[in-house]
């Protein structure tokens, strides 16, 4: 039994902020027993909080066009075997469409940074969604724009937008990304949506290339002060005809592990069970789910054009039709207990049950 693991889980438990150290020691001391606690204790807390409800986004990928050259990306622009689509706006709207009649009451438009989807078009876009299927939440995700570009997206009706840290270190920042980009513009991003009042989503791969426990430690220490209202964390998985297709695939036990320490960390957050950690073990979202997340995210992209949105390698759920999907999981959630529910799945800040007298 290792003392200071559990005296550090036990101030994590009590609500205590922890420092940069404490975090690595966590990360760097996982052992069976303390994943078991902290599994315990973040289903929990998400117990208290939503119950056994799961909430369902439609992730509808609009573009695998991208300017960026992410070194981890199968979509990144030197990809030169990616074979590029993006939908037309009949076909976005025939998504929601179909996934509004499945019960999906939030879609999330995600893509990689393509020009054509400019703010005009994108305005247009959301102000149709809204006003045909106006008990939908939109969720973003189409990664770095300017803030006049995100206050016009806000006003013209998006809700939530996702834009994951990566990591919340300057160095490991520029092992991942080319020059171009950049660590501060990525924090400039996510302080300006957050500003402008979007619900916002950060996150990190985990076992991305270069990373090590210090690593995950800072990224825990910012998302600590951060508190953002959505976390997306899956394993790194190398994808073919990129800088990293060599590099081993992050671990679905350690993703394990950080789900139920965000959970405890951010007791109210909206954590996905990712499709990245369905990809690395068939019982990953159920797995996710078991230790504290409480959002998946299907596709409800065409099938035609799923396999071409590989942002790494074996991506799961590109051949299946969106219905069958949403009655797969359906199926996967009853089996461990837990419901798909068809709200907008808003943070809630309050614990459904109130106490007993
Ligand atoms: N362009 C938008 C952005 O940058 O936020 C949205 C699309 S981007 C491809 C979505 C996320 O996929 C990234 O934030 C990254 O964390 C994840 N991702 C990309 N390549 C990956 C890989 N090889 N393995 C696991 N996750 C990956
Ligand atoms: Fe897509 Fe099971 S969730 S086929």
């Amino acid at each position: 039994m290792d003392e200071t693991l559990f005296s550090i889980i036990a101030s994590l438990e009590d609500g205590r902020r922890l420092g940069t150290d404490e975090f690595e020691y966590l990360v760097s001391h996982r052992t069976h027993e303390g994943a078991t606690q902290l599994a315990r204790t973040a289903a929990d807390i998400r117990n208290e909080i939503y119950g056994h409800d799961i909430f369902v986004r439609g992730l509808i990928e609009v573009s695998n066009y991208c300017k960026n050259d992410c070194y981890y990306c199968g979509i990144r622009k030197s990809h030169s075997h990616c074979d590029r689509y993006r939908l037309d706006d009949d076909q976005i709207l025939t998504c929601c469409r179909e996934g509004y009649s499945l019960g999906f009451r939030t879609f999330v438009l995600q893509g990689g940074e393509d020009p054509a989807f400019t703010d005009d078009r994108l305005c247009k876009l959301i102000d149709q969604i809204k006003t045909e299927y106006p008990d939908t939440a939109i969720t973003l995700s189409l990664g770095e724009r300017s803030r006049e570009s995100y206050t016009r997206l806000k006003k013209a009706g998006a809700d939530r937008y996702l834009l994951r840290h990566e990591t919340a270190d300057r160095e490991h920042y520029a092992q991942l990304h080319p020059p171009a980009m950049s660590y501060d513009n990525r924090m400039r991003c996510l302080q300006d949506l957050r500003d402008l009042g979007f619900a916002v989503g950060a996150g990190m791969m985990v076992g991305a290339p270069f990373q090590t426990p210090r690593h995950l430690a800072e990224d825990l220490a910012f998302l600590q002060d951060f508190q953002p209202d959505m976390c997306g964390i899956g394993p790194f998985i190398p994808a073919a005809g990129t800088p990293f297709e060599h590099e081993p695939a992050g671990s679905v036990e350690e993703t394990l592990y950080l789900l139920s320490i965000l959970r405890i960390l951010m007791p109210h957050v909206l954590l996905p069970a990712t499709t990245a950690l369905g990809t690395m073990d068939p019982q990953g979202r159920e797995k996710g789910i078991l230790c504290g997340a409480n959002v998946i995210m299907p596709n409800l992209s065409p099938v035609g054009v799923r396999k071409k949105y590989a942002l790494y390698d074996n991506k799961i759920c590109t051949g299946e039709e969106s219905a069958q999907c949403r009655v797969c999981l359906d199926i996967k959630m009853d089996h461990i207990g837990y419901q798909i529910v068809c709200d907008r799945g808003d943070v809630r800040r309050k614990p459904i049950c109130p106490e007993q007298p």
